[in-house]
């Protein structure tokens, strides 16, 4: 079986250091926001290139955590894309602000920064610059259209750790920046966990004290906050995890660029690379008409790809109808119909690989 995403394997591949990682903080006595933790927010702000990291309970509560720390709240707007993981709406909703979405670009599948302009009024507060797949949205417009209007830029990289955009990493180029670490992510624990970048002193205290009920000394709360606290477990896990993340990145890069040789001349459309970015393929997404023949076609050879997403964010259940969106949302709409995840991990071999590509040159579409 070829699977989409291999956590066990890349478990596998550190084992040694995972398992001595976690025995020592087995017989710490410390197993919340300990050292282990401490040492992590240190490694990654200067991997990224922050002067601060700070490490919460998952992905959704970082972005949720950066969007309070920014003071934005009820009543506020918060504009970002529909195709995304239903995370960074959540987030947004979870902060008590008004998620506004809006279209994104044909080529690379991130923020289309034409249609800002659409979507401004007088409450909207920052714009969630979606790093997905693996690369960089287009910072530099987005960037512009924020200072022009005095709004917020919160990075999401959760797909994207160890990228840059135009020689920067991401996460270090807007005011703020918000990782997962889940499992499967470039930057995976073996659990939940997330992380905060930012370099502006006041931001990181904020997103401090919210983590732990808006504590600056224990027991006594100067601001309402949560518990979003990270574990010494995890911590631990992605500090060995750290270590190797651009190695990692540059199998992935070399695996997508084998798939994208290979496949030149298919039916389906491999990905672009914006120029600027340099991508790290947390997934390898094609684009095709004939996705559910495709997906059948790749499981009867026990190959399972993944779709990111099946349904945009403002038509699902819980959203449509009531979340403003810009007037044309046409390449979300037609991506979540076509978009297909092949298997990408640092892990999958050169066979494997070829036995995927084999089986997408033997597809003989019927017509969805
Ligand atoms: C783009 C994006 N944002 C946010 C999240 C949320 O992260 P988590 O699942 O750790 O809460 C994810 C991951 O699922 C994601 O892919």
């Amino acid at each position: 079986m070829i699977v989409c995403a291999n956590p066990s394997a890349q478990f596998q591949s550190y084992q040694a250091e995972i398992e001595a990682a976690v025995n020592r903080v087995l017989h710490s006595n410390r197993y919340i926001l300990g050292p282990e933790v401490e040492a992590l927010e240190q490694e990654f702000a200067d991997y990224i290139g922050t002067s601060h990291a700070i490490g919460v309970a998952n992905g959704t509560d970082a972005l949720e955590l950066a969007i309070r720390a920014l003071d934005i709240g009820p009543g506020d707007e918060v504009v970002t894309v529909s195709h995304t993981a239903v995370a960074t709406v959540a987030a947004i909703e979870a902060a008590g602000a008004v998620p506004v979405l809006v279209d994104v670009d044909p080529d690379f599948f991130t923020l289309n920064p034409e249609q800002l302009q659409e979507v401004l009024t007088p409450k909207t507060k920052a714009v969630i610059a979606v790093h997905l797949y693996g690369q960089a949205a287009d910072l530099d417009a987005i960037g512009k259209f924020c200072s022009d209007n005095g709004l917020s830029l919160i990075e999401d990289g959760s797909q994207a750790h160890g990228a840059k955009w135009k020689g920067k990493r991401l996460g270090s180029i807007g005011h703020i920046g918000c990782f997962s670490c889940y499992p499967t992510k470039n930057l995976g624990a073996i659990g939940d966990a997330g992380l905060v970048t930012t370099s502006d002193e006041k931001l990181a205290h904020k997103v401090r004290m919210l983590r732990e009920y808006g504590w600056q000394q224990r027991y006594i709360s100067d601001i309402p906050g949560r518990n979003s606290r990270l574990d010494e477990l995890q911590a631990a896990i992605l500090r060995v995890k750290l270590r190797y993340l651009d190695v990692d990145n540059g199998k992935r890069r070399a695996l997508a660029a084998q798939y994208s040789s290979l496949l030149n001349g298919q039916a389906i459309q491999t990905p672009k690379t914006r120029e600027g970015a340099e991508h790290v393929f947390h997934l390898y997404v094609v684009r095709t008409r004939n996705r559910q023949h495709l997906i059948d076609h790749l499981k009867a050879h026990d190959i399972h790809a993944g779709v990111h997403y099946p349904v945009p964010v403002h038509l699902q259940p819980a959203y449509q109808g009531r979340i403003r969106t810009a007037t044309a949302m046409r390449i979300t709409e037609s991506l979540a119909q076509e978009v297909l995840s092949l298997p990408i991990y640092p892990e999958l071999e050169t066979r494997q690989l070829n036995e995927v590509v084999k089986a997408l040159k033997h597809f003989a579409p019927k017509g969805d």
